[in-house]
C-alpha cells in the first residue's frame, strides 16, 4: 500500500544538449545582482564558465563570484560566502558545478539573512529557515547527487568531524536547473563512476525499506535497470551521449522526492558514508561504495523478501530452484561484480580510513530507523570494520 503524501516539486528543468540557451529566459525573472558560485576551476577549463558569463552579460547582470567551492563544502567556506553576499546582496544565486556547488548555493541561500549561526541552526538543531531566502538556479556539470531538483544541502565541519545534510523544503529547492549532458563529458572517470554509484545508492536507500506493494518501488527498479545499462556503456565510451544523458536523467529522478513517496526509506549507507567522509574528505560516491556491501549483507536477513526481489527484478537472476536467501545473495553478488567492473572503491582503507578511526567514525554516524534493522553502535562498528 502507498501511504498518504503530498507531492510538489517546484524546480523547472531544462534538459538536453544546448539547454543553456534557456538561461537568459530565467535570468530575466530576477533582479540585477547575480552571485555566481563555482568550484575549483573545471568550468573555466572546459569553457562552460565563458558561456554562462556571456549570457549574464547579455542580460546586463552585475556579477559577484564565489569560487573555489570544494568537493564536500565546508562551514568555513559557507561563512566566507555569507560575507561576500552581504557586500552585494544577490537577487539570484547561480550555481555552476556539481552537487557540492549546488548544495553550497542552497546552504548560502538560507544563511545570508540568517540571524543565528547557520551551522548550529540548520545542521545541529535541524531548524527550518525563518529568514529571507535567496532564489537559487543551477547549471549542473556532474550527474549524481540529484541536488539540481531537491532541497538537500550537505556541509562538512572538519573541526567537529561531522558531515551533515539538511533537506530543506520547497522554498529552498532550485527555481530552475539546466541539465546539459554534454557538460558532464569532461568529468574524470573516477568522478563519473562515483556519481553513478551515488545514483544507484540513492535508489537503494529508498527501495530497501518496507515490503508493501507500491508504485514507488517499481519506478525504482526501472531506474536501476536503466542505470546499469547506461553505466556500462558510459564506462566503455564516456563520450556516449545516449548513456550520459540517461545517467543524468536517472540521477535527477533518483533523488527528486519522487521514489520515496508513500513509503518508508533507509538512508543508513549515506549516514555511514558521510561519517567516513567527515574523517577522510573522500569523494562522496566512493564512501558509499566502500561501506555498502558490508551493510547490505548484514541487513539482508531482516529484509530478505526485498533483497530477493532486487535480485530478480533488477539483476535478472533466474529464480528457478532458489530459496529467497540464495536469490538475495546472488543479487548482492551481481551488484558487487558490477561495482568492481566500474572500478569503484570497495573499502574504506583505500579512502584513507584505518582501524584507529573506527570508533570516531561510528560516533559520527547518525542512526536512523527506516531500514530493515535499526543498528546499534556495536553493529555500526562491526560494519565499518568489515569495510576496512
Ligand atoms: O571543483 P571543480 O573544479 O568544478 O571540480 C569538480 C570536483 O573536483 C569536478 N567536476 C564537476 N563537474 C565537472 C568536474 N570536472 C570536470 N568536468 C566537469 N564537468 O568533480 C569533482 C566533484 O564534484 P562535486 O560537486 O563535489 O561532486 P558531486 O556532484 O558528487 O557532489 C558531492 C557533494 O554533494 C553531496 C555530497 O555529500 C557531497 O558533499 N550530496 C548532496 C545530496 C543532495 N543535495 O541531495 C545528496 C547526496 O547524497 C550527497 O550527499
Ligand atoms: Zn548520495
Amino acid at each position: 500500500m502507498l501511504g498518504n503524501f503530498v507531492y510538489h516539486n517546484p524546480t523547472k528543468l531544462y534538459f538536453g544538449e544546448g539547454s543553456l540557451s534557456y538561461l537568459k529566459d530565467e535570468l530575466a525573472k530576477y533582479g540585477k545582482n547575480v552571485l555566481l558560485v563555482y568550484g575549483g576551476g573545471s568550468v573555466k577549463k572546459n569553457g562552460i564558465y565563458d558561456k554562462v558569463m556571456s549570457a549574464l552579460d547579455e542580460c546586463s547582470k552585475t556579477v559577484t563570484e564565489v569560487s573555489g567551492v570544494m568537493p564536500n563544502p565546508t562551514v568555513e567556506k559557507l561563512n566566507e560566502g555569507v560575507s561576500i553576499a552581504k557586500q552585494t546582496p544577490p537577487d539570484l544565486i547561480l550555481a555552476l558545478g556539481g552537487g557540492s556547488v549546488c548544495d553550497y548555493s542552497k546552504a548560502l541561500s538560507v544563511s545570508v539573512y540568517c540571524s543565528d549561526d547557520p551551522w548550529e541552526k540548520y545542521y545541529i538543531r535541524f531548524e527550518e529557515p525563518d529568514c529571507k531566502i535567496i532564489p537559487v538556479g543551477c547549471i549542473l556539470t556532474m550527474a549524481g547527487t540529484g541536488s539540481e531538483m531537491n532541497g538537500g544541502a550537505v556541509i562538512t565541519n572538519h573541526a567537529a568531524k561531522l558531515k551533515i545534510g539538511h533537506v530543506f523544503g520547497d522554498e529552498v529547492m532550485p527555481k530552475f536547473s539546466v541539465l546539459d549532458p554534454t557538460f558532464t563529458m569532461t568529468l574524470p572517470k573516477y568522478q563519473m563512476t562515483a556519481g553513478i554509484y551515488d545514483i544507484m545508492n540513492h535508489i537503494c536507500e529508498q527501495y530497501f525499506s518496507g515490503d508493501d506493494d507500491n508504485t514507488s518501488d517499481y519506478i525504482s527498479e526501472g531506474l536501476m535497470r536503466s542505470l546499469i545499462v547506461s553505466s556500462r556503456k558510459a564506462a566503455a565510451d564516456p563520450k556516449d551521449y545516449e548513456a550520459r544523458s540517461n545517467i543524468m536523467w536517472t540521477a535527477t529522478w533518483a533523488l527528486n522526492t519522487l521514489v520515496s513517496r508513500g513509503k518508508s526509506t533507509d538512508w543508513m549507507v549515506h549516514m555511514l558514508g558521510q561519517a567516513v567522509g567527515a574523517y577522510t574528505d573522500a569523494t562522496h560516491g566512493m564512501t558509499l561504495a566502500a561501506v555498502s556491501l558490508a551493510y547490505y549483507r548484514y541487513i539482508m536477513p531482516y529484509g530478505l523478501k526485498k533483497f530477493a526481489r532486487f535480485a530478480a527484478n533488477v539483476w535478472d537472476i533466474d529464480t528457478a530452484g532458489k530459496t529467497d536467501e540464495q536469490l538475495a545473495e546472488a543479487g548482492l553478488n551481481a551488484m558487487e561484480s558490477w561495482m568492481k567492473e566500474l572500478g569503484l572503491v570497495m573499502n574504506i582503507t583505500e579512502l584513507g580510513a584505518d582501524k584507529d578511526m573506527i570508533e570516531g567514525i561510528a560516533d559520527a554516524t547518525l542512526i536512523l530507523d527506516g531500514g530493515y534493522k535499526k543498528l546499534d553502535r556495536d553493529e555500526i562498528v562491526d560494519i565499518l570494520t568489515a569495510s576496512l
